[in-house]
């Protein structure tokens, strides 16, 4: 469902669009949720005072922490019969967060998903897997209801049980596959290890949306020569909606953001200063139509930049770039910044590494440690030690130069680290526990 009218909207229109839809936003939260009304205040905003889209910056945040504070529906701007659904995202400390819609909430998301499909070549016709996990976790359910808008055909078989997985793959005859991309590697891993007579180029598998996690674009061509498919990021968060904020198309280079619903900025994340478009920063939402649950200037820690190119798919939404980290999971090893991805990005470099990978931080003394798990393949496995060592000390080396940190490189046989059917556990910081 490419929608025309909205997705290839002139920018000038598009900005009277926003600036229309913002004012009720605005207005919408601070009316109906005493959170915001406080916190505009106490900042001397006052949604009467809004009288164009450069008056963003004078609008307070919303913080993770403030949503926490906010459990379970503190943050609702609509009565509780208003709301037909509840989702909410786990989080690791404290509260979890829970968003809730109302039935045109979930008619928005239907149609951000289905645009995410179409962006991805699909359409009625496809027979859609849906592996994402089913229940609180927005994956499952949100992409599901986009798939029945666009008139596709859904399985909505949810997350793990690879064989039925693959079982329905070939019986079904799914065409595209949604789920993280460490899981789609993860079934890849599972056929060669299991199923020496299961070729996905056989099947009607052709294109795949994954997102839930950052994933390189190593991980990508990856997925796409083992399973002979296409393969799309697929981005969101549970706070904004759920999947289906933004999506990439055919061109594959970066996802264009559904700017009707999701006002977008990038900022500084030291200063909270908007920065110019293309510059690196933290990604900063405030929703447009949103009703039950709407967010003004939601801190997403996602770091990215914004862009516009003139897209060849015809669509004129700007894009951001593929999410590589946030500035939560940024790791600070003996003071030098790194995300997992820049590691899996090295990692990834090597043919005989495999994309399972752990990175294990600790501290003696007032050092920090990092060892670094990295899968190796059968092929090399079976070699002598001199080769293991040489790969080791490749990795070890290109680490030091690219990163500029000191790492202990430790090969690992084939399947040792644990496998993921959601969203991949690459980081185990032990600092934290002490
Ligand atoms: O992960 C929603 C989702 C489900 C997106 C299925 C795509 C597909 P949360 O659990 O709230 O929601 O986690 C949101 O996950 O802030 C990012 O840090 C990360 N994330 C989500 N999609 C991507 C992606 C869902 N494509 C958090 N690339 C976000 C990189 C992603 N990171």
């Amino acid at each position: 469902m490419f929608n025309k009218e909205s997705e290839t909207l002139q920018h000038s229109k598009l900005k009277e669009m926003q600036y229309e839809r913002m004012k009720w936003s605005l207005r919408h939260a601070y009316e109906n949720v005493p959170f915001y009304k406080k916190s505009f205040d106490d900042t001397g905003f006052h949604p009467d005072q809004f009288r164009s889209l450069d008056d963003m910056q004078r609008v307070p945040f919303l913080m993770k922490q403030d949503m926490r504070a906010n459990y379970p529906f503190g943050l609702f701007a609509v009565p509780m019969e208003k709301v037909v659904r509840l989702h909410s995202s786990s989080g690791t400390t404290g509260n979890a967060t829970v968003v809730g819609y109302t039935k045109n909430d979930l008619d928005v998301w239907g149609e951000v998903i289905a645009r995410t499909i179409a962006c991805a070549g699909g359409g009625p016709k496809d027979i859609i897997q849906v592996a994402y996990g089913y229940g609180l976790f927005t994956g499952g359910l949100g992409v599901h209801y986009g798939v029945e808008k666009i008139g596709a055909t859904v399985v909505p078989v949810s997350g793990g049980n690879t064989e039925r997985q693959l079982m329905l793959i070939k019986d079904f005859g799914t065409t595209m596959l949604a789920c993280t991309p460490s899981y789609a590697i993860n079934m890849t891993d599972y056929v060669e290890k299991n199923k020496p007579d299961f070729d996905f180029r056989k099947t009607k598998l052709r294109s795949g949306i994954f997102g839930a996690e950052p994933w390189t674009e190593q991980m990508r061509r990856e997925i796409e020569s083992r399973m002979g498919i296409d393969a799309y990021d697929i981005y969101g968060l549970s706070e904004v909606i759920g999947p289906g904020v933004s999506c990439e198309c055919s061109e594959k280079s970066g996802l264009h953001v559904f700017e009707d619903h999701f006002y977008v900025e990038v900022i500084d994340p030291e200063t909270g200063e908007i920065l110019p478009e293309g510059e690196m920063g933290e990604i900063v939402y405030t929703s447009l139509t949103k009703e039950a649950c709407p967010v003004i200037r939601y801190r997403s820690r996602d770091i990215t930049r914004l862009y516009h190119d003139g897209c060849k798919c015809g669509r004129s939404f700007i894009k951001m770039e593929k999410v590589t980290g946030r500035s939560d999971d940024m790791l600070i090893i003996r003071g030098v910044n790194v995300f997992p991805s820049q590691i899996e990005a090295v990692l990834m470099e090597n043919e005989n590494t495999e994309p399972h990978y752990q990175i294990i931080i600790d501290r003696t003394g007032a050092l920090d440690d990092i060892e670094i798990m990295v899968e190796v393949n059968e092929r090399i496995f079976s070699d002598e030690i001199k080769v293991l060592n040489q790969l080791s000390n490749r990795i070890r080396q290109r680490i030091q130069s690219v990163l500029g940190i000191s790492a202990k490189i430790t090969l690992v046989e084939p399947r040792t680290i644990a496998r993921s059917e959601g969203k991949a556990v690459r980081v185990i910081d032990k600092r934290k526990l002490k």
